[in-house]
């Protein structure tokens, strides 16, 4: 479980977090909407222990993520993928490659056991067939299947989406939707999703929850929050949103 209490979090002179709480339970795709700049990567960037709260507490099944030091954040990391907008690829290094980074930062694997997961994380997003590939001759779609196969490789409880359909037209969308689902049933993993599509959220989320001035304005259920007449989620959800 990941547990945000009460975080505040300013960064400048900004208030960016304001009393931030937000439970995600084992095995649930919790969406996190809200305007840009609202604070959604850094509310990602409080769960993997990149920044810390100035007040409130940031814990994943219990343990303290500010107080890790290096290795334990290192061990949480190999439970936690995230997937980066755009994939966050490496031009120059090939796809197996791209997804090979967490592994060698990770972990010391005979390179026959290497190549396996590597190959074992993508096939998962159906991708072998790129392994050899660049990702600049590859398509956003493909970069972003990509992005989530390294996410995947380690394994991990929980996987981190930071707008994971950014860009993406409404075919190729569906396709990582789709993807992310299975990642949730077939895996198991728990996931914590950023985005700004209704689609995305409607089709991959448990639970949303909508971001704003620091902390979630409104909660609920998919159905209730698709249902629900807060003006926010109407227009983060409502029939006009896409
Ligand atoms: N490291 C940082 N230092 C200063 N300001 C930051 C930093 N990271 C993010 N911000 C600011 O915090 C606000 C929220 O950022 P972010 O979480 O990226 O928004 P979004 O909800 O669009 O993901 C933005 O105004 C951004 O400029
Ligand atoms: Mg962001």
């Amino acid at each position: 479980m990941i547990e945000l209490r009460d975080v505040y979090k300013q960064l400048g002179t900004r208030q960016i977090l304001a009393g931030l709480t937000l439970t995600v339970p084992k095995g649930m795709n919790f969406v996190l909407m809200g305007p840009s700049g609202s604070g959604k990567s850094v509310t990602l960037r409080h769960v993997i222990g990149i920044m810390k709260p100035d007040q409130g507490t940031v814990t994943v099944d219990g343990q303290n993520v500010p107080a890790m030091d290096r290795a334990q954040l290192m061990a949480l990391r190999k439970r936690m993928g995230y997937l980066f907008q755009n994939g966050a690829l490496i031009n120059w290094l090939t796809v197996a490659d791209n997804v090979a980074l967490p592994l060698r930062e990770h972990s010391r694997l005979p390179k026959s056991e290497l190549d396996d997961r590597v190959h074992q994380a993508l096939r998962v997003v159906k991708l072998d067939h790129a392994a050899a590939q660049f990702p600049p001759s590859i398509s956003g779609g493909m970069k972003l299947r990509a992005g989530l196969a390294r996410a995947l490789v380690t394994n991990p409880e929980y996987v981190l989406y930071d707008e994971p359909n950014a860009g993406l037209d409404p075919i190729i969308s569906h396709e990582i939707h789709e993807l992310i689902i299975e990642v949730r049933n077939r895996l198991g993993v728990t996931g914590l999703i950023v985005t700004h599509s209704r689609a995305c959220a409607t089709q991959c989320g448990d639970r949303i929850g909508i971001l704003e001035n620091g902390k979630l304005a409104v909660t609920g259920t998919v159905d209730e929050m698709v249902h629900s007449d807060h003006p926010l989620a109407r227009a983060f959800l409502g029939g006009g949103a896409d």
